[in-house]
């Protein structure tokens, strides 16, 4: 415990300067996402920063959050479950989102299934994408970075774009915009952090 405290606390101080720039930028994307009103679900929220930032650009938001772990004081009320059936019933959200959370699940359908379930209509979701040969590689080493020393545990199952529009259609989502660039870094960062707005497609059967 101490050794990955003395180790990992140069990652953390670099980390802690940029991640507010990060989660501010994300939290004001996703906000613009939403209409204004929408009654949204968190999942993976950890501490519920992004969150709490969400509410600072769009205070008409209503945000609720749920995760695996509470080893962080939340800034939302946040509720903790088994990762697998979330504690609520169907339709109970105008939005649901991930942001970060699916590639750090080994079943991305599966929570994805319960996020279709609990949603009345959209879906929202930032993960990682994969782009080319070496990118897993990048990936799985900015994912430790950002992850290890705060004791979030990776799996390493990241997504090709052809690979997360094969399981939105699997699970009859529809992108309701084309998706879109995380606005926040340049180049190989951006391309490798998409963000996806998604709607149920109400004319087909519920998954
Ligand atoms: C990289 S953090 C992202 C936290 C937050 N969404 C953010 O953007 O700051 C990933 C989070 O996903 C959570 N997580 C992992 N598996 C999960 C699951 N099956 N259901 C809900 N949360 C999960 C972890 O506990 C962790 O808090």
């Amino acid at each position: 415990m101490l050794l990955r405290i003395v180790l990992t606390f140069p990652v953390r101080l670099v980390l802690e300067r940029v991640s507010p720039a990060y989660k501010k930028q994300l939290a004001s994307q996703l906000a613009s996402l939403c209409e204004d009103g929408a009654q949204i679900l968190d999942v993976g929220c950890n501490d519920g920063h992004v969150a709490a930032l969400m509410l600072e650009c769009k205070p008409s938001l209503k945000i609720v959050g749920v995760d695996v772990r509470a080893d962080r004081p939340a800034m939302i009320e946040r509720r903790i479950y088994d990762g697998r059936k979330l504690p609520f019933p169907d339709e109970s959200f105008d939005v649901v989102m991930a942001n970060d959370v699916l590639h750090h699940t080994t079943d991305i359908e599966a929570l994805l299934k319960e996020m279709v379930r609990v949603s009345k209509r959209y879906i929202l979701i930032k993960d990682h994408q994969k782009v080319g040969l070496l990118s897993h590689l990048w990936l799985s080493l900015f994912d430790c970075i950002g992850n290890v020393s705060y004791g979030i545990p990776c799996v390493f199952n990241y997504k090709s774009l052809d690979e997360w529009k094969r399981l939105f259609n699997k699970l009859d989502l529809r992108l309701a915009l084309e998706h879109e660039k995380l606005k926040f870094g340049f180049g190989v960062f951006q391309q490798h952090n998409p963000i996806f707005k998604l709607e149920k497609n109400r004319n087909l059967k519920k998954v």
